[in-house]
């Protein structure tokens, strides 16, 4: 057993200096490269998606969706508060207004039963946030989006491989994306994709992708010269990047199933601490399946919370909570407007505590985890 448990370590494949070292001995160490599109096609065609284009950041990857929509001042975007700045901060670039609505209580997301209050005359996109994994009730959400001829571009920054009746996040809305941050469970330092679900969008987004010009066609021998032809910017990922990604894309099965593991491991564990009305653990509704991106706990009484991380630290456990509510952060105050007050997300944000869940972390650590967790309460 360790000694001393870290939240969150990466785990390598065992490839990635073996891609590193082809990469840069191949002299193609930009973008657009073997590794790039090898990357793009193992990613289309594992998630179901019509193309996917890689980026720098699942950042970039939403700031590219919303040019791709042509989001324009004035516009509404309907996501959670309960979310990660990058959800919003590229449509206020846009000069757009994020419009936060509240999570359901069992899957901390969007709660689907609130969006139709949320719509009006402006708005132009919904951002459902995959919390953790775990599937936002997309038929619903994509039965109002389609009701009301609205654009839904998935955040599955916490979802590769995670499905919702049987498709995969990321590829259920019009766009989708994914976020391959160090933290994230496929990591390949930075890095993200833009998933596009229908052909209409792709000439356009390799463009965008490309600083507005055509070097992608050029590239392919489609036009003899390439040139600045929309807007856009430089969203296209080194190759080197993209060479640490495929590593770890072609481990992803096996890094995903001990993570599994390890969350069912947890959930018989900390059970009863449920049971008793102390926690709150993760809901994974039927008909979808997560990927152990993170476990968390809710405790029922937030003023413990602290509490509960300074006896896991004593014991050199880390945990940490989460999300700020953007509604209520200084930016989203100043940019966003809430539907009504945000009861869920308040109490969720100050009473959520995430433990350690990495491929790597042993079965007695998981043991001496809960146990530890256990005592707190005893
Ligand atoms: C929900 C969510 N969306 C988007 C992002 C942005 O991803 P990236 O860090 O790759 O830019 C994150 C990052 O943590 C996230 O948690």
């Amino acid at each position: 057993m360790r000694t001393s448990i870290p939240y969150h370590e990466v785990t390598w494949s065992g490839h990635e200096i073996e891609y590193l070292q082809q990469c840069l001995t191949s002299m193609h160490v930009h973008g657009d490269g073997p590794f790039t599109h090898r990357c793009e096609e193992i990613l289309a065609q594992k998630l179901g998606s019509h193309r996917a284009l890689l980026t720098t950041s699942g950042t970039d990857a939403i700031e590219l969706a919303s040019l791709l929509l042509d989001i324009q001042p004035g516009d509404e975007v309907i996501m959670p508060s309960f979310t990660f700045v990058s959800t919003a901060n590229p449509f206020v670039l846009r000069g757009a207004t994020p419009v936060f609505v509240d999570i359901r209580p069992d899957t901390l997301n969007l709660d689907e039963t609130l969006l139709e209050a949320a719509i009006t005359s402006k708005t132009k996109a919904i951002v459902p946030v995959h919390y953790a994994g775990i599937s936002c009730e997309m038929d619903t959400i994509l039965a109002i989006a389609r009701r009301h001829n609205i654009a839904v571009i998935e955040d599955a920054a916490h979802g590769y491989l995670c499905e919702y009746k049987g498709k995969m996040l990321g590829s259920i809305g019009d766009m989708g994306v994914l976020s391959f941050h160090q933290t994230k469970t496929i990591a390949a330092g930075e890095g993200g994709v833009l998933l596009l679900n229908d052909q209409k969008f792709a000439t356009r987004a390799e463009i965008l992708r490309e600083k507005g010009t055509n070097r992608r066609q050029f590239f392919r021998g489609e036009v003899d010269k390439y040139t600045w032809c929309d807007v856009g910017s430089s969203f296209l990922p080194s190759d080197l990047i993209a060479a640490v990604l495929q590593a770890q894309l072609e481990a992803a099965d096996g890094l995903l199933a001990k993570r599994r593991a390890i969350f069912s491991r947890y959930m018989e564990l900390l059970k009863p601490l449920q049971e008793a009305g102390y926690v709150q653990l993760p809901t994974v509704p039927s008909g979808t399946l997560g990927s152990g991106h993170i476990f968390y706990l809710i405790l029922s009484d937030a003023t413990h919370t602290a509490g509960l991380k300074k006896h896991l630290s004593e014991k050199s456990i880390a945990s940490v909570s989460h999300y700020v509510p953007l509604h209520s952060s200084p930016a989203g105050e100043r940019w966003g407007r809430a539907v009504g007050t945000l009861p869920v997300t308040d109490r969720v944000a100050s009473s959520i505590l995430r433990i350690p869940i990495y491929p790597n972390l042993q079965a007695e650590d998981v043991e001496h985890i809960s146990q530890t967790i256990s005592t707190f309460f005893s």
